[in-house]
């Protein structure tokens, strides 16, 4: 692959949403182009930091898709944790307050230089897109969807957060809101060519990369196309258009 590629390759984040470890390493021998993948709960839940072992041992990166959310102190231990297994990126729910986020920071950075380790990005949960603002209202909230991703988002950055998670329908207010220091992430894409699914309010890669997201995540349209390396090239090159059109 050459450098431009590689660059590319790494906005593509492989959702590995599989059951155990034997399922986790179909998909990773079926990807080798792939340079990050997700480790979630379901995943993590079953076989634990193993997975993140097995992820690096194929040479790629971890996403550790924990939405972290406690007490400052129990997040910031949880943050040491996954800086000491080494992952890339790492997710905490903003809505876990100002305090929580700052410590997580914090931990990150200090066991990173301490322990000489790579400093992962961290990444703030807004709004769960399975929350409709009648949800949002009995849980207490008094703002719309909407105006409380953008709020949670605005704290997160000022709490030292450097990157959010959202859905496609968000990435044009939040990069308004947040400019390009922020790295923003977002599932809920479909290529042109893959089934929805029960993704509802989906958006192509190459419409994602253009309305400012950094990275994508994408499980089924590649994981259980038929020749996944086919599809994760051709996302791939819906990318380069997307980017040489930009
Ligand atoms: O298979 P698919 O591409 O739909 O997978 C998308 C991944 O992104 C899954 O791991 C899913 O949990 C995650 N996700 C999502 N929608 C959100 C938040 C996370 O699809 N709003």
């Amino acid at each position: 692959m050459r450098n431009d590629e590689l660059n590319l390759a790494r906005k593509i984040i492989i959702a590995l949403d599989v059951k155990n470890r034997e399922e986790a390493r179909a998909v990773l021998e079926s990807l080798p182009a792939a340079r990050l993948f997700k480790v979630g709960l379901e995943l993590y839940t079953a076989e634990g930091p193993a997975m993140i072992d097995l992820v690096k041992s194929f040479g790629k990166e971890v996403f550790l898709d924990l939405k972290l959310h406690d007490i400052p102190n129990t997040v910031a231990g949880a943050v040491k944790s996954a800086v000491r297994h080494g992952v890339a990126m790492l997710t905490l729910h903003t809505s876990g307050g100002r305090e929580m986020m700052k410590r997580a920071v914090e931990a990150a950075r200090e066991t990173a230089e301490k322990e000489n380790k790579p400093l992962p990005l961290i990444l703030g949960v807004t709004v769960l897109t399975s929350l409709k603002d009648s949800d949002l209202q009995e849980i207490g909230f008094s703002s719309d969807a909407r105006n409380q991703v953008l709020r949670l988002a605005r704290l997160a950055v000022e709490a030292g957060i450097e990157g959010i998670v959202c859905s496609p329908q968000e990435l044009e207010p939040l990069r308004a809101e947040l400019g390009s220091r922020v790295r923003i992430i977002t599932p809920g894409i479909r290529p042109a060519w893959a089934e929805a699914q029960d993704q509802k309010r989906i958006m192509t890669p190459g419409e994602a990369i253009k309305k400012g997201a950094d990275f994508l995540v994408i499980g089924r349209p590649i994981t259980q196309a038929p020749v996944p390396r086919e599809a994760f090239n051709r996302v791939l090159e819906e990318l380069q258009s997307a980017v040489k059109g930009a």
